[in-house]
């Protein structure tokens, strides 16, 4: 066999994949990695150990295959939610990315159209597609916000199977209001997924879609343990929504899609909430910090309620990236103009970032 290896072309790959570019936010092991949202503090020390000794323990019955429904982290999930949620109304898969993808496979695929306001979740139009649906973006307003008439008559004009709400939204931070969701529920036919990656770093009194989940059954809201939870590495995301909407998500996903060990991680990693949880007042300060230091540098940061920040004032994004990753810091140019997003990290990996951008002068590096 010779050493050369065909290329996508040669494949006789799907048509409607063709062109397309997989999620690739760069890897690498730089001292200080700011670039894809994770809590960058690790596993408390007793927490750690408890997971282990799950796992330990989900380990001698490694031999026969998981409890298909998960039952018991359901049920944790549902006690962690609250709002008089049961288990019968939540769903988990590895990471809220492969929850996003059943909810779509149940409800986009061929013939079939998916909506999110850009700019958004780089993986919902990727997702969609994988499924042969259409993704069709929005727009949003000034400042990235999106208005409750505004969003509502774009719905109505396209008229989707499902609405991507990334509520506050990556890659900009922006918060968005429950009427907002009301009048796109409203305005929508079709499925209304609210993807709260990110809600544990809101304002404690801001209130969750989930109030929004009684009377609405083709509403879903999305979590993860990835970012506040700090369990990335663990691949659990969960949603909550009607218990109809469970059992159309159980048409399409792999028996036994969560292994053993992943329910008795995730288990014993929601034991211990609070702990888990512990860093997110600290990582909302840093936040803050990173705000008001990068207002004074000269940028400008929009409003974030989550834990990164996006800045414009960037005079050569792609420049300034490449001065910072030289500086041993991984942040994340998402391409919108002008613009790049930091993630909040340690009050140590922060100023790390903040004095590395100040040492690139005024409007960052230029080529
Ligand atoms: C808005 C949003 N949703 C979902 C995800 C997916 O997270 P995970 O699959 O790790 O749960 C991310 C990850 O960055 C995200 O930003």
């Amino acid at each position: 066999m010779g050493a050369v290896s065909a290329s996508l072309d040669d494949l006789p790959l799907r048509a409607d994949l063709r062109g397309l570019t997989p999620y690739g936010a760069p890897q690498a092991a730089l001292p200080v990695a700011l670039n894809v949202n994770e809590n960058t503090h690790p596993v408390p020390e007793d927490v750690a150990d408890d997971v282990l000794d799950s796992v330990a323990r989900a380990l001698r019955d490694v031999n026969r295959y998981p409890d298909r429904e998960f039952t018991a982290l359901r049920e944790g999930f549902a006690k962690y939610l609250g709002h008089g949620l049961s288990a019968d109304q939540i769903w988990a898969a590895n990471g809220s990315n492969e929850v996003l993808q059943h909810l779509l496979q149940a409800f986009a695929g061929p013939g079939r159209t998916a909506f999110g306001f850009a700019p958004t979740y780089s993986m919902y139009p990727l997702l969609t597609r994988a499924t042969g649906a259409t993704y069709q973006a929005g727009t949003r307003g000034v400042d990235y916000t999106l208005g409750a008439a505004d969003a509502a008559a774009q719905i109505e004009a396209a008229d989707p199977d499902v609405v991507f709400l990334c509520a506050p939204n990556n890659p900009t931070g922006t918060p968005l209001g429950l009427d907002v969701i009301e009048a796109v529920y409203d305005a929508a036919n079709g499925i209304v997924i609210v993807d709260e990656a990110y809600q544990e770093f809101a304002p404690r009194e801001s209130r969750s879609a989930l109030t929004l989940l009684p009377g609405r059954e083709r509403l879903v809201v999305s979590r993860t343990m990835s970012k506040a939870f700090a369990f990335a590495g663990a691949r659990v995301g969960y949603l909550a929504a009607d218990a109809a909407i469970i059992d159309a998500l159980r048409l399409v996903r792999l028996p036994y899609h969560l292994s053993a060990l992943t329910q008795a991680a995730a288990g014993a990693a929601l034991r211990h909430a609070p702990a888990m949880l512990a860093m997110v007042d600290e990582i909302v300060a840093q936040r803050d910090r990173i705000s008001a230091t990068l207002d004074a540098l000269g940028y400008q940061p929009f409003e974030s309620w989550t834990n990164f920040v996006l800045f414009g004032g960037v005079d050569d994004p792609a420049a300034t990236w490449q001065g910072l990753y030289d500086r041993g810091v991984l942040i994340r140019d998402v391409g919108l103009p002008r613009s790049l997003r930091v993630t909040a990290g340690t009050e140590t990996e922060s100023t790390a970032f903040l004095d590395a951008l100040a040492s690139l002068g005024p409007g960052g590096a230029r080529v």
